[in-house]
Protein backbone atom coordinates (compact mmCIF):
# COMPACT_ATOMS: atom_id res chain seq x y z
CA UNK A 1 0.00 0.00 0.00
CA UNK A 2 1.19 3.56 -0.71
CA UNK A 3 0.16 5.72 1.74
CA UNK A 4 0.93 6.50 4.84
CA UNK A 5 -1.09 6.24 7.98
CA UNK A 6 -1.34 9.97 7.87
CA UNK A 7 -2.91 10.08 4.74
CA UNK A 8 -5.44 7.68 6.10
CA UNK A 9 -8.48 9.19 6.47
CA UNK A 10 -12.20 8.36 7.61
CA UNK A 11 -15.52 10.42 5.94
CA UNK A 12 -17.78 10.09 8.74
CA UNK A 13 -20.35 12.60 6.66
CA UNK A 14 -23.32 14.31 8.75
CA UNK A 15 -26.48 13.01 6.77
CA UNK A 16 -29.11 16.12 6.40
CA UNK A 17 -31.72 16.17 8.37
CA UNK A 18 -35.04 13.97 7.61
CA UNK A 19 -32.29 11.76 4.95
CA UNK A 20 -32.21 8.23 5.86
CA UNK A 21 -29.45 6.43 7.90
CA UNK A 22 -28.17 4.93 5.14
CA UNK A 23 -27.97 8.59 3.22
CA UNK A 24 -24.52 9.38 2.06
CA UNK A 25 -20.89 7.65 1.87
CA UNK A 26 -18.51 6.59 3.88
CA UNK A 27 -15.00 6.39 3.02
CA UNK A 28 -12.09 4.71 4.67
CA UNK A 29 -9.19 5.21 2.31
CA UNK A 30 -7.09 2.65 4.47
CA UNK A 31 -9.66 -0.03 4.09
CA UNK A 32 -10.28 -1.38 0.18
CA UNK A 33 -13.72 -2.65 1.41
CA UNK A 34 -14.59 0.54 2.23
CA UNK A 35 -13.32 1.88 -0.75
CA UNK A 36 -15.50 -0.66 -3.03
CA UNK A 37 -18.68 0.19 -0.71
CA UNK A 38 -17.92 3.91 -1.70
CA UNK A 39 -18.02 2.75 -5.43
CA UNK A 40 -20.67 0.49 -5.12
CA UNK A 41 -23.02 3.50 -4.12
CA UNK A 42 -21.41 5.80 -6.81
CA UNK A 43 -21.89 3.63 -9.26
CA UNK A 44 -25.63 2.64 -8.96
CA UNK A 45 -26.49 6.15 -8.66
CA UNK A 46 -25.00 7.03 -12.01
CA UNK A 47 -26.16 3.98 -13.45
CA UNK A 48 -29.84 4.99 -12.23
CA UNK A 49 -29.84 7.63 -15.27
CA UNK A 50 -29.30 5.02 -17.43
CA UNK A 51 -32.20 3.67 -19.17
CA UNK A 52 -31.13 2.06 -22.21
CA UNK A 53 -31.85 -1.59 -21.00
CA UNK A 54 -35.87 -0.86 -20.68
CA UNK A 55 -38.28 -1.82 -22.94
CA UNK A 56 -38.41 0.02 -25.75
CA UNK A 57 -35.00 2.23 -25.39
CA UNK A 58 -31.69 1.90 -27.05
CA UNK A 59 -29.37 0.47 -25.97
CA UNK A 60 -25.66 2.06 -25.41
CA UNK A 61 -27.46 5.60 -24.89
CA UNK A 62 -28.28 7.99 -22.70
CA UNK A 63 -31.33 10.14 -22.11
CA UNK A 64 -31.01 13.87 -22.72
CA UNK A 65 -29.73 16.14 -22.01
CA UNK A 66 -26.45 13.70 -22.48
CA UNK A 67 -25.22 13.10 -25.89
CA UNK A 68 -24.18 9.96 -26.84
CA UNK A 69 -20.36 10.24 -26.20
CA UNK A 70 -21.02 10.36 -22.83
CA UNK A 71 -22.56 7.25 -22.59
CA UNK A 72 -19.14 5.77 -24.41
CA UNK A 73 -17.43 7.38 -21.50
CA UNK A 74 -19.50 6.03 -18.89
CA UNK A 75 -19.47 2.58 -20.06
CA UNK A 76 -15.85 3.06 -20.00
CA UNK A 77 -15.86 4.00 -16.15
CA UNK A 78 -18.31 1.03 -15.43
CA UNK A 79 -15.02 -1.26 -17.38
CA UNK A 80 -12.98 0.32 -14.76
CA UNK A 81 -15.48 -0.29 -11.53
CA UNK A 82 -15.41 -3.73 -12.12
CA UNK A 83 -11.82 -4.11 -12.76
CA UNK A 84 -11.12 -2.05 -9.31
CA UNK A 85 -13.45 -3.64 -7.28
CA UNK A 86 -14.55 -7.21 -9.10
CA UNK A 87 -18.16 -6.42 -8.59
CA UNK A 88 -19.79 -8.19 -11.43
CA UNK A 89 -23.30 -6.30 -11.78
CA UNK A 90 -23.26 -4.69 -13.91
CA UNK A 91 -20.79 -6.25 -16.76
CA UNK A 92 -24.03 -7.81 -18.94
CA UNK A 93 -25.30 -3.96 -19.01
CA UNK A 94 -21.53 -2.29 -19.68
CA UNK A 95 -20.99 -5.19 -22.26
CA UNK A 96 -24.48 -4.82 -24.56
CA UNK A 97 -24.27 -1.05 -23.86
CA UNK A 98 -20.13 -1.29 -25.73
CA UNK A 99 -21.51 -3.73 -28.34
CA UNK A 100 -24.90 -1.84 -29.34
CA UNK A 101 -22.92 1.20 -30.74
CA UNK A 102 -20.36 -0.44 -32.79
CA UNK A 103 -21.81 0.43 -36.05
CA UNK A 104 -22.00 -1.84 -38.83
CA UNK A 105 -18.08 -1.35 -40.06
CA UNK A 106 -17.47 -1.93 -36.21
CA UNK A 107 -15.43 1.47 -35.44
CA UNK A 108 -17.87 3.36 -33.48
CA UNK A 109 -19.60 4.83 -36.33
CA UNK A 110 -23.41 3.47 -35.88
CA UNK A 111 -25.95 5.16 -38.60
CA UNK A 112 -28.07 6.78 -35.78
CA UNK A 113 -24.98 9.02 -35.05
CA UNK A 114 -22.69 9.59 -37.68
CA UNK A 115 -24.26 12.63 -39.22
CA UNK A 116 -23.01 14.85 -36.01
CA UNK A 117 -19.81 12.81 -34.72
CA UNK A 118 -16.85 14.04 -33.69
CA UNK A 119 -13.45 12.66 -33.47
CA UNK A 120 -13.58 13.15 -29.75
CA UNK A 121 -17.07 11.53 -29.94
CA UNK A 122 -15.77 8.21 -31.66
CA UNK A 123 -12.83 8.29 -29.39
CA UNK A 124 -13.84 8.08 -25.96
CA UNK A 125 -16.30 4.84 -26.71
CA UNK A 126 -13.02 3.85 -29.01
CA UNK A 127 -11.31 4.41 -25.70
CA UNK A 128 -13.87 2.02 -23.68
CA UNK A 129 -13.19 -0.64 -26.18
CA UNK A 130 -9.23 -0.01 -25.30
CA UNK A 131 -9.56 -0.26 -21.41
CA UNK A 132 -11.89 -3.88 -21.84
CA UNK A 133 -8.75 -5.37 -23.89
CA UNK A 134 -6.28 -4.02 -21.25
CA UNK A 135 -8.46 -4.85 -18.21
CA UNK A 136 -9.50 -8.62 -19.60
CA UNK A 137 -12.96 -7.27 -19.58
CA UNK A 138 -15.63 -10.25 -20.57
CA UNK A 139 -15.00 -10.91 -24.15
CA UNK A 140 -18.24 -9.95 -26.23
CA UNK A 141 -20.14 -12.54 -27.78
CA UNK A 142 -18.95 -15.15 -30.51
CA UNK A 143 -19.30 -13.34 -33.74
CA UNK A 144 -18.59 -10.09 -32.69
CA UNK A 145 -15.63 -8.41 -32.71
CA UNK A 146 -13.11 -8.00 -29.96
CA UNK A 147 -12.49 -5.10 -27.86
CA UNK A 148 -8.62 -5.02 -29.23
CA UNK A 149 -10.57 -5.07 -33.26
CA UNK A 150 -12.81 -2.46 -31.78
CA UNK A 151 -10.12 -0.07 -30.83
CA UNK A 152 -8.01 -0.74 -33.65
CA UNK A 153 -11.13 0.13 -35.58
CA UNK A 154 -11.38 3.60 -34.34
CA UNK A 155 -7.69 4.25 -35.15
CA UNK A 156 -7.75 3.18 -38.33
CA UNK A 157 -10.85 5.25 -39.43
CA UNK A 158 -8.99 8.16 -37.58
CA UNK A 159 -5.67 8.09 -38.82
CA UNK A 160 -7.27 7.32 -42.40
CA UNK A 161 -8.40 11.68 -41.43
CA UNK A 162 -5.15 13.01 -40.49
CA UNK A 163 -5.31 16.37 -42.23
CA UNK A 164 -1.57 17.27 -43.37
CA UNK A 165 -2.89 19.61 -46.00
CA UNK A 166 -3.96 22.24 -43.49
CA UNK A 167 -1.49 23.46 -40.56
CA UNK A 168 0.87 21.01 -41.31
CA UNK A 169 -1.24 17.99 -39.99
CA UNK A 170 -3.35 17.06 -36.68
CA UNK A 171 -7.45 16.10 -36.83
CA UNK A 172 -9.81 18.08 -37.22
CA UNK A 173 -12.39 18.20 -34.43
CA UNK A 174 -15.33 17.28 -36.52
CA UNK A 175 -15.65 14.33 -39.28
CA UNK A 176 -17.95 15.69 -41.66
CA UNK A 177 -17.45 18.95 -43.69
CA UNK A 178 -21.47 20.04 -43.14
CA UNK A 179 -20.92 20.39 -39.14
CA UNK A 180 -19.93 23.06 -37.71
CA UNK A 181 -16.59 22.75 -36.45
CA UNK A 182 -15.11 21.14 -39.38
CA UNK A 183 -12.44 23.65 -39.59
CA UNK A 184 -11.83 23.39 -35.66
CA UNK A 185 -8.71 21.36 -34.32
CA UNK A 186 -8.81 20.72 -30.91
CA UNK A 187 -6.93 18.95 -28.32
CA UNK A 188 -9.11 15.92 -27.55
CA UNK A 189 -9.73 14.86 -31.03
CA UNK A 190 -5.76 14.73 -31.22
CA UNK A 191 -5.58 13.54 -27.46
CA UNK A 192 -8.08 10.70 -27.78
CA UNK A 193 -6.01 9.59 -31.14
CA UNK A 194 -2.47 10.16 -29.17
CA UNK A 195 -3.83 8.16 -26.43
CA UNK A 196 -5.17 5.54 -28.36
CA UNK A 197 -2.40 5.01 -30.72
CA UNK A 198 0.51 5.03 -27.23
CA UNK A 199 -2.12 1.94 -25.83
CA UNK A 200 -2.27 0.17 -28.68
CA UNK A 201 1.59 0.35 -29.15
CA UNK A 202 1.66 -1.07 -26.07
CA UNK A 203 -1.07 -3.37 -26.14
CA UNK A 204 0.41 -4.84 -29.73
CA UNK A 205 3.96 -3.83 -29.47
CA UNK A 206 3.43 -3.11 -33.71
CA UNK A 207 5.53 0.16 -33.60
CA UNK A 208 3.36 1.99 -36.45
CA UNK A 209 1.02 3.07 -33.45
CA UNK A 210 3.81 4.26 -31.31
CA UNK A 211 4.93 6.33 -34.94
CA UNK A 212 1.43 7.41 -34.61
CA UNK A 213 1.46 8.54 -31.33
CA UNK A 214 4.51 10.31 -31.81
CA UNK A 215 3.47 12.24 -34.74
CA UNK A 216 0.30 13.38 -32.81
CA UNK A 217 1.98 14.12 -29.95
CA UNK A 218 4.71 16.26 -31.62
CA UNK A 219 2.13 18.26 -34.25
CA UNK A 220 -0.07 19.39 -31.07
CA UNK A 221 3.26 20.58 -29.41
CA UNK A 222 4.21 22.71 -33.22
CA UNK A 223 1.04 24.17 -33.33
CA UNK A 224 1.19 25.34 -29.55
CA UNK A 225 -1.73 23.57 -28.17
CA UNK A 226 0.49 22.22 -25.55
CA UNK A 227 3.21 24.54 -24.33
CA UNK A 228 6.21 24.38 -23.79
CA UNK A 229 4.89 24.13 -20.34
CA UNK A 230 3.10 21.22 -21.19
CA UNK A 231 -0.11 23.34 -20.15
CA UNK A 232 -2.55 21.90 -22.71
CA UNK A 233 -4.89 24.17 -24.30
CA UNK A 234 -8.65 23.82 -26.08
CA UNK A 235 -8.21 23.68 -29.75
CA UNK A 236 -7.16 26.25 -32.20
CA UNK A 237 -8.56 26.98 -36.21
CA UNK A 238 -7.45 26.32 -39.68
CA UNK A 239 -8.79 29.30 -41.23
CA UNK A 240 -5.63 31.34 -39.14
CA UNK A 241 -3.46 28.38 -39.99
CA UNK A 242 -3.76 27.18 -36.49
CA UNK A 243 -1.89 30.48 -35.15
CA UNK A 244 -4.86 31.89 -32.73
CA UNK A 245 -5.84 29.58 -29.62
CA UNK A 246 -9.24 28.93 -28.03
CA UNK A 247 -6.89 29.27 -24.29
CA UNK A 248 -9.22 27.37 -21.59
CA UNK A 249 -7.96 24.60 -20.00
CA UNK A 250 -9.72 21.42 -19.31
CA UNK A 251 -8.80 18.65 -17.08
CA UNK A 252 -9.00 16.32 -19.85
CA UNK A 253 -7.07 17.18 -22.15
CA UNK A 254 -4.36 17.30 -19.52
CA UNK A 255 -5.35 13.68 -18.55
CA UNK A 256 -5.62 12.47 -21.94
CA UNK A 257 -2.04 13.20 -23.00
CA UNK A 258 -0.66 11.91 -19.83
CA UNK A 259 -2.05 8.62 -19.90
CA UNK A 260 -0.49 8.49 -23.79
CA UNK A 261 2.90 10.10 -22.95
CA UNK A 262 2.74 7.48 -19.80
CA UNK A 263 2.43 4.47 -22.78
CA UNK A 264 4.94 5.80 -24.54
CA UNK A 265 7.23 6.03 -21.73
CA UNK A 266 6.47 2.52 -20.56
CA UNK A 267 6.00 1.29 -24.71
CA UNK A 268 9.96 2.92 -25.03
CA UNK A 269 11.26 0.83 -21.98
CA UNK A 270 11.71 4.26 -19.84
CA UNK A 271 12.67 6.72 -22.25
CA UNK A 272 13.56 10.26 -20.77
CA UNK A 273 12.29 11.54 -23.58
CA UNK A 274 8.96 10.43 -22.34
CA UNK A 275 9.97 10.40 -18.84
CA UNK A 276 10.32 14.11 -18.96
CA UNK A 277 6.96 14.38 -20.98
CA UNK A 278 5.42 12.85 -18.12
CA UNK A 279 6.80 14.19 -15.43
CA UNK A 280 5.62 17.55 -17.25
CA UNK A 281 2.34 16.84 -17.52
CA UNK A 282 2.01 15.95 -14.09
CA UNK A 283 3.86 18.70 -12.88
CA UNK A 284 1.56 21.17 -15.05
CA UNK A 285 -1.39 19.27 -13.88
CA UNK A 286 -0.85 20.83 -10.47
CA UNK A 287 -3.38 23.81 -11.42
CA UNK A 288 -6.18 21.96 -11.24
CA UNK A 289 -6.01 21.17 -7.48
CA UNK A 290 -7.08 23.51 -5.11
CA UNK A 291 -5.62 22.53 -1.60
CA UNK A 292 -5.22 19.34 -2.85
CA UNK A 293 -8.77 19.21 -3.88
CA UNK A 294 -9.55 18.51 -8.45
CA UNK A 295 -11.63 21.17 -9.91
CA UNK A 296 -12.79 22.01 -13.18
CA UNK A 297 -11.72 25.60 -14.34
CA UNK A 298 -15.42 26.04 -15.24
CA UNK A 299 -16.09 25.60 -11.63
CA UNK A 300 -15.83 29.41 -10.99
CA UNK A 301 -18.27 30.05 -13.30
CA UNK A 302 -21.08 27.46 -14.91
CA UNK A 303 -19.98 24.04 -16.26
CA UNK A 304 -21.78 22.61 -18.79
CA UNK A 305 -22.94 19.10 -18.95
CA UNK A 306 -19.95 17.69 -21.17
CA UNK A 307 -17.58 19.52 -18.18
CA UNK A 308 -19.56 18.23 -15.66
CA UNK A 309 -17.87 14.51 -16.61
CA UNK A 310 -14.38 15.69 -17.20
CA UNK A 311 -12.57 15.40 -13.36
CA UNK A 312 -14.13 11.61 -14.08
CA UNK A 313 -11.63 11.16 -17.02
CA UNK A 314 -8.63 12.72 -15.46
CA UNK A 315 -8.78 11.04 -12.16
CA UNK A 316 -9.16 7.89 -14.90
CA UNK A 317 -6.02 8.56 -16.44
CA UNK A 318 -4.13 9.60 -14.21
CA UNK A 319 -4.48 6.63 -12.01
CA UNK A 320 -4.04 4.38 -14.64
CA UNK A 321 -0.37 6.67 -15.08
CA UNK A 322 0.45 5.38 -11.93
CA UNK A 323 0.50 1.41 -13.31
CA UNK A 324 2.49 2.02 -16.33
CA UNK A 325 4.76 4.58 -15.23
CA UNK A 326 5.29 4.02 -11.07
CA UNK A 327 7.56 7.07 -10.74
CA UNK A 328 4.34 9.66 -10.89
CA UNK A 329 2.97 7.25 -8.18
CA UNK A 330 3.36 9.38 -4.86
CA UNK A 331 2.19 12.74 -6.47
CA UNK A 332 -0.85 11.14 -8.26
CA UNK A 333 -2.18 9.05 -5.32
CA UNK A 334 -1.92 11.94 -2.86
CA UNK A 335 -3.97 13.80 -5.08
CA UNK A 336 -6.53 11.18 -5.74
CA UNK A 337 -6.56 10.31 -2.16
CA UNK A 338 -7.73 14.20 -0.98
CA UNK A 339 -9.87 14.71 -3.77
CA UNK A 340 -11.84 11.72 -3.44
CA UNK A 341 -12.02 12.42 -0.11
CA UNK A 342 -13.72 15.67 -0.56
CA UNK A 343 -15.36 13.90 -3.20
CA UNK A 344 -17.84 11.87 -0.85
CA UNK A 345 -18.41 14.80 1.44
CA UNK A 346 -21.01 16.26 -1.76
CA UNK A 347 -22.29 13.18 -1.95
CA UNK A 348 -25.25 14.03 0.01
CA UNK A 349 -27.97 15.19 -2.69
CA UNK A 350 -30.45 13.86 -4.43
CA UNK A 351 -34.02 11.52 -3.18
CA UNK A 352 -31.72 8.68 -1.90
CA UNK A 353 -29.72 11.46 0.00
CA UNK A 354 -26.29 10.25 -1.77
CA UNK A 355 -25.77 11.94 -5.08
CA UNK A 356 -22.73 13.33 -5.92
CA UNK A 357 -22.08 17.26 -6.61
CA UNK A 358 -20.08 18.98 -8.90
CA UNK A 359 -18.08 20.75 -7.15
CA UNK A 360 -15.33 19.55 -4.91
CA UNK A 361 -13.61 21.97 -3.24
CA UNK A 362 -16.59 23.31 -0.99
CA UNK A 363 -16.93 20.52 1.34
CA UNK A 364 -20.73 20.67 0.55
CA UNK A 365 -23.45 19.29 -2.36
CA UNK A 366 -23.77 22.32 -4.17
CA UNK A 367 -26.80 21.20 -5.45
CA UNK A 368 -25.52 20.02 -9.34
CA UNK A 369 -26.70 16.37 -9.81
CA UNK A 370 -26.13 14.03 -12.89
CA UNK A 371 -24.14 11.23 -14.81
CA UNK A 372 -20.64 13.22 -14.82
CA UNK A 373 -21.01 14.29 -11.19
CA UNK A 374 -21.47 10.70 -10.15
CA UNK A 375 -18.96 9.28 -13.06
CA UNK A 376 -16.85 12.00 -11.59
CA UNK A 377 -16.91 11.32 -7.85
CA UNK A 378 -17.01 7.39 -8.87
CA UNK A 379 -13.64 7.43 -10.74
CA UNK A 380 -11.95 9.17 -8.05
CA UNK A 381 -13.67 6.96 -5.54
CA UNK A 382 -12.33 3.85 -7.16
CA UNK A 383 -8.88 5.25 -8.75
CA UNK A 384 -7.57 4.53 -4.86
CA UNK A 385 -7.96 0.98 -5.75
CA UNK A 386 -5.64 1.21 -8.01
CA UNK A 387 -2.26 0.12 -6.21
CA UNK A 388 -4.32 -3.26 -5.64
CA UNK A 389 -5.55 -3.81 -9.20
CA UNK A 390 -3.93 -6.82 -11.75
CA UNK A 391 -1.24 -5.11 -14.37
CA UNK A 392 -3.24 -4.22 -18.06
CA UNK A 393 -2.39 -7.58 -19.62
CA UNK A 394 -1.41 -6.66 -23.22
CA UNK A 395 -0.53 -9.52 -26.37
CA UNK A 396 3.49 -8.28 -25.86
CA UNK A 397 3.18 -9.89 -22.27
CA UNK A 398 1.10 -13.02 -23.36
CA UNK A 399 -1.35 -11.84 -20.89
CA UNK A 400 -3.77 -9.92 -23.10
CA UNK A 401 -6.10 -12.37 -25.70
CA UNK A 402 -8.40 -9.97 -26.63
CA UNK A 403 -9.21 -10.83 -30.49
CA UNK A 404 -8.13 -7.96 -32.66
CA UNK A 405 -7.95 -7.12 -36.30
CA UNK A 406 -4.92 -4.59 -37.26
CA UNK A 407 -7.39 -3.49 -40.70
CA UNK A 408 -10.52 -2.78 -38.91
CA UNK A 409 -12.32 0.28 -39.89
CA UNK A 410 -10.32 0.30 -42.95
CA UNK A 411 -13.08 0.31 -45.77
CA UNK A 412 -13.79 4.03 -44.96
CA UNK A 413 -17.45 3.46 -46.04
CA UNK A 414 -18.58 6.53 -43.63
CA UNK A 415 -17.46 8.65 -46.75
CA UNK A 416 -19.41 12.07 -46.86
CA UNK A 417 -21.37 10.48 -49.82
CA UNK A 418 -23.08 7.94 -48.14
CA UNK A 419 -23.80 9.73 -45.10
CA UNK A 420 -25.10 12.48 -47.51
CA UNK A 421 -27.53 10.31 -49.53
CA UNK A 422 -29.85 10.94 -46.80
CA UNK A 423 -30.97 14.15 -46.17
CA UNK A 424 -29.14 16.55 -43.06
CA UNK A 425 -32.04 17.60 -41.05
CA UNK A 426 -32.35 20.91 -39.55
CA UNK A 427 -31.67 18.44 -36.50
CA UNK A 428 -28.30 17.78 -37.46
CA UNK A 429 -27.09 21.48 -38.09
CA UNK A 430 -29.10 22.88 -35.21
CA UNK A 431 -26.94 20.15 -33.06
CA UNK A 432 -23.63 21.56 -34.77
CA UNK A 433 -24.97 25.05 -34.47
CA UNK A 434 -24.97 25.50 -31.00
CA UNK A 435 -21.24 24.74 -30.47
CA UNK A 436 -20.18 26.70 -33.02
CA UNK A 437 -21.31 30.00 -31.26
CA UNK A 438 -19.35 28.28 -28.42
CA UNK A 439 -16.12 28.11 -30.81
CA UNK A 440 -16.84 31.95 -31.84
CA UNK A 441 -17.01 33.00 -27.93
CA UNK A 442 -14.19 30.45 -27.32
CA UNK A 443 -11.61 32.07 -29.40
CA UNK A 444 -12.01 35.10 -26.46
CA UNK A 445 -13.20 32.91 -23.36
CA UNK A 446 -15.73 30.16 -23.47
CA UNK A 447 -14.65 27.32 -24.98
CA UNK A 448 -16.20 24.03 -27.49
CA UNK A 449 -15.94 21.02 -26.39
CA UNK A 450 -17.83 17.78 -27.30
CA UNK A 451 -20.61 17.68 -30.27
CA UNK A 452 -24.29 17.68 -30.06
CA UNK A 453 -25.10 14.09 -31.44
CA UNK A 454 -28.96 13.72 -31.63
C1 LIG B 1 -30.95 -1.72 -16.26
O1 LIG B 1 -29.67 -1.54 -15.66
C2 LIG B 1 -29.74 -0.99 -14.35
C3 LIG B 1 -28.35 -0.74 -13.92
O2 LIG B 1 -27.60 -1.91 -14.04
C4 LIG B 1 -30.49 -1.96 -13.44
O3 LIG B 1 -30.59 -1.40 -12.15
C5 LIG B 1 -31.85 -2.22 -13.99
O4 LIG B 1 -32.48 -3.21 -13.24
C6 LIG B 1 -31.76 -2.70 -15.44
N1 LIG B 1 -33.09 -2.77 -16.00
C7 LIG B 1 -33.52 -3.78 -16.73
C8 LIG B 1 -34.89 -3.69 -17.25
O5 LIG B 1 -32.80 -4.73 -17.00
C1 LIG C 1 -31.61 4.29 -34.24
O1 LIG C 1 -32.62 5.24 -33.96
C2 LIG C 1 -33.93 4.78 -34.22
C3 LIG C 1 -34.89 5.94 -34.00
O2 LIG C 1 -34.71 6.49 -32.72
C4 LIG C 1 -34.25 3.58 -33.35
O3 LIG C 1 -35.51 3.06 -33.64
C5 LIG C 1 -33.18 2.50 -33.56
O4 LIG C 1 -33.40 1.44 -32.66
C6 LIG C 1 -31.82 3.08 -33.34
N1 LIG C 1 -30.82 2.06 -33.61
C7 LIG C 1 -29.82 1.84 -32.76
C8 LIG C 1 -28.88 0.74 -33.18
O5 LIG C 1 -29.64 2.46 -31.74
C1 LIG D 1 1.14 27.52 -41.52
O1 LIG D 1 1.86 27.24 -40.33
C2 LIG D 1 2.91 26.32 -40.49
C3 LIG D 1 3.52 26.07 -39.14
O2 LIG D 1 2.56 25.47 -38.30
C4 LIG D 1 3.93 26.85 -41.46
O3 LIG D 1 4.94 25.88 -41.67
C5 LIG D 1 3.26 27.18 -42.78
O4 LIG D 1 4.17 27.81 -43.64
C6 LIG D 1 2.07 28.11 -42.55
N1 LIG D 1 1.36 28.30 -43.80
C7 LIG D 1 0.91 29.48 -44.20
C8 LIG D 1 0.17 29.49 -45.49
O5 LIG D 1 1.11 30.50 -43.55
C1 LIG E 1 11.87 -2.81 -24.73
O1 LIG E 1 12.55 -3.92 -24.20
C2 LIG E 1 12.17 -5.17 -24.78
C3 LIG E 1 12.85 -6.26 -23.99
O2 LIG E 1 14.20 -6.00 -23.86
C4 LIG E 1 12.56 -5.15 -26.25
O3 LIG E 1 12.17 -6.35 -26.86
C5 LIG E 1 11.87 -3.99 -26.94
O4 LIG E 1 12.29 -3.89 -28.29
C6 LIG E 1 12.16 -2.67 -26.23
N1 LIG E 1 11.28 -1.65 -26.80
C7 LIG E 1 11.73 -0.53 -27.31
C8 LIG E 1 10.72 0.38 -27.92
O5 LIG E 1 12.93 -0.22 -27.31
C1 LIG F 1 5.66 -0.71 -17.39
O1 LIG F 1 4.44 -1.10 -16.81
C2 LIG F 1 4.54 -2.21 -15.94
C3 LIG F 1 3.14 -2.51 -15.47
O2 LIG F 1 2.38 -2.96 -16.54
C4 LIG F 1 5.47 -1.87 -14.79
O3 LIG F 1 5.63 -2.98 -13.96
C5 LIG F 1 6.81 -1.44 -15.33
O4 LIG F 1 7.63 -1.01 -14.25
C6 LIG F 1 6.63 -0.28 -16.31
N1 LIG F 1 7.91 0.08 -16.92
C7 LIG F 1 8.57 1.16 -16.58
C8 LIG F 1 9.81 1.42 -17.35
O5 LIG F 1 8.23 1.92 -15.69
C1 LIG G 1 0.66 -2.81 -37.41
O1 LIG G 1 -0.34 -1.83 -37.50
C2 LIG G 1 -0.53 -1.31 -38.80
C3 LIG G 1 -1.51 -0.16 -38.70
O2 LIG G 1 -2.77 -0.58 -38.38
C4 LIG G 1 -0.99 -2.43 -39.72
O3 LIG G 1 -1.13 -1.94 -41.03
C5 LIG G 1 0.01 -3.57 -39.70
O4 LIG G 1 -0.49 -4.65 -40.44
C6 LIG G 1 0.28 -4.00 -38.27
N1 LIG G 1 1.34 -4.99 -38.25
C7 LIG G 1 1.18 -6.17 -37.70
C8 LIG G 1 2.38 -7.06 -37.74
O5 LIG G 1 0.14 -6.54 -37.19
Amino acid sequence: MWFSSSLAYTAAICTLAGRGADAAITLDLTSDASIKQAAASAAYNMMSYYTGNHTGDNPGNLPAPYYWWEAGAMFGTMVNYWYYTGDKSYIDVTSQGLLSQIGEDYDYMPENQTKTEGNDDQGFWGLAAMTAAETKFQDPPDGQPGWLALAQGVFNTQAARWDGANCNGGLRWQIFTFNNGYDYKNSISNGCFFNLAARLALYTGNSTYADWATKTFDWVNSVGLMGSDFKVHDGTRIGDNCTAKDNNMWTYNSGVYLLGAAAMYNYTNGSTLWQTRVQGLVDAGQDFFTDGVLFEPCESSKCNIDQKSFKAYYSRWTAATTQIAPFTKDTIMKRISTSATAAVKTCTGGTNGNGCGMSWTTGVNDGSLGVGEQMSALEAIQSNLVGSAAAWVSAVKGTGTSEGNADAGSDQTHDESKVTSKPITTKDRVGAGIFTALILIGVVGGSATMMISE
